[in-house]
């Protein structure tokens, strides 16, 4: 996560808002700022620390995915731009923009690579600085997000921990959220009322899903990770599901909506606070832009 941090009570000085309306209507109390770091600096700062944990080399990894909306360039990609920081030069490399989904649309794709026998070991990484996208004079949304990175390694295994992905879009509805390439229309518009009915339903039909095809009750699910976009949604998916609140992770009061990276920020912070545990069941799921949602069932391995 990068440092400076942009509290609630200092958007009461840039917008018409205030502590106690963020906080009741999200959950945020503070998110992250990049400043000049860039998106692919907070990215292979990501990878180098997730290949630390994993125990990896960067000549180890085979391909490497990067998920995000707000990329330094359009070429070269922010992949290639991590590939060269790691000097992972065995590695092919390529984007995906999914918007808040996008963590799990590219740890799909990596698994879908493992499964196939195309790749052994997969680096995924999400970052965005989705200050660079945000209109801090826009209430409705500058509230709302935050930037910073995160990254897992996939690796293939005889005892996998990938158990299944369901991902899903409804383009017809992109209208709602949406961030124009050009310069002058390049910050995120968004219908929130419209967002927040579609993330309810898709987190809910993802859970479900991923629960039917694998034959396991929701109580079998020792965490449920979801995108960081406001604890109302949160709240809402855990009751509709009558799932504990206390195991679905949240994070989002201090880094607010960082789009693509905020499962893998929240299985980092996991990890570190041993809230996860060997054979733990553990569904992620996120929705965004697109509009897409997507989610992922996986064993927990250490
Ligand atoms: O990764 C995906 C990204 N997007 C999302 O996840 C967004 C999902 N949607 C949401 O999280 C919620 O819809 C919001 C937090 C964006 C908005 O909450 P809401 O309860 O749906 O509020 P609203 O848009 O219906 O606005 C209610 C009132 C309005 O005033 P009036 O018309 O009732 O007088 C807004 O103008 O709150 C006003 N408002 C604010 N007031 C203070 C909107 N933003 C703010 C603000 N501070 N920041």
């Amino acid at each position: 996560m990068p440092d400076q941090v942009l509290t609630n009570r200092a958007l009461e000085a840039m917008v018409d808002t205030s502590d106690e309306w963020i906080t009741d209507r999200t959950g945020i109390k503070e998110r992250r700022l990049c400043g000049d770091t860039k998106v692919y600096e907070m990215a292979a700062r990501a990878a180098t620390a997730a290949m630390t944990d994993a125990g990896i080399t960067a000549n180890e990894i085979d391909a490497i995915i990067a998920a995000t909306i707000t990329p330094d360039c359009y070429t070269p990609s922010l992949s290639c731009l991590v590939q060269k920081e790691l000097g992972a030069d065995g590695a092919f490399c390529f984007d995906v923009n999914a918007a808040c989904s996008g963590f799990t649309y590219a740890l799909d794709v990596a698994d879908s690579y493992i499964k196939a026998g195309k790749a052994k070991t997969v680096l995924i990484v999400a970052s965005e600085a989705i200050s660079r996208i945000t209109d801090y004079t826009d209430r409705n949304t500058c509230v709302l997000f935050g930037d910073g990175a995160g990254a897992v390694v996939a690796c293939a295994s005889d005892t996998p921990g990938m158990i299944d992905c369901c991902l899903g879009a409804s383009g017809a509805a992109g209208e709602v959220l949406r961030a124009s390439a050009f310069a002058e229309d390049r910050c995120v518009k968004m219908n929130g009322k419209e967002v927040y009915k579609f993330a309810v339903n898709v987190n809910i039909k993802v859970i479900n899903e991923l629960l039917t095809r694998s034959g396991l009750a929701i109580g079998d699910v020792s965490r449920v990770v979801p995108h960081q976009a406001n604890k109302r949604i949160i709240s809402a998916v855990a009751s509709k599901l009558d799932y504990d609140a206390d195991r679905i992770f949240t994070n989002l009061e201090k880094y607010g909506n960082t789009s693509s990276a905020s499962i893998p920020i929240c299985l980092d912070e996991m990890n570190k606070g041993g809230l996860l545990r060997d054979g733990d069941k553990i569904i992620l799921v996120g929705f965004g832009g697109g509009l897409t949602y997507g989610g992922a069932l996986i064993t927990w391995r250490r």
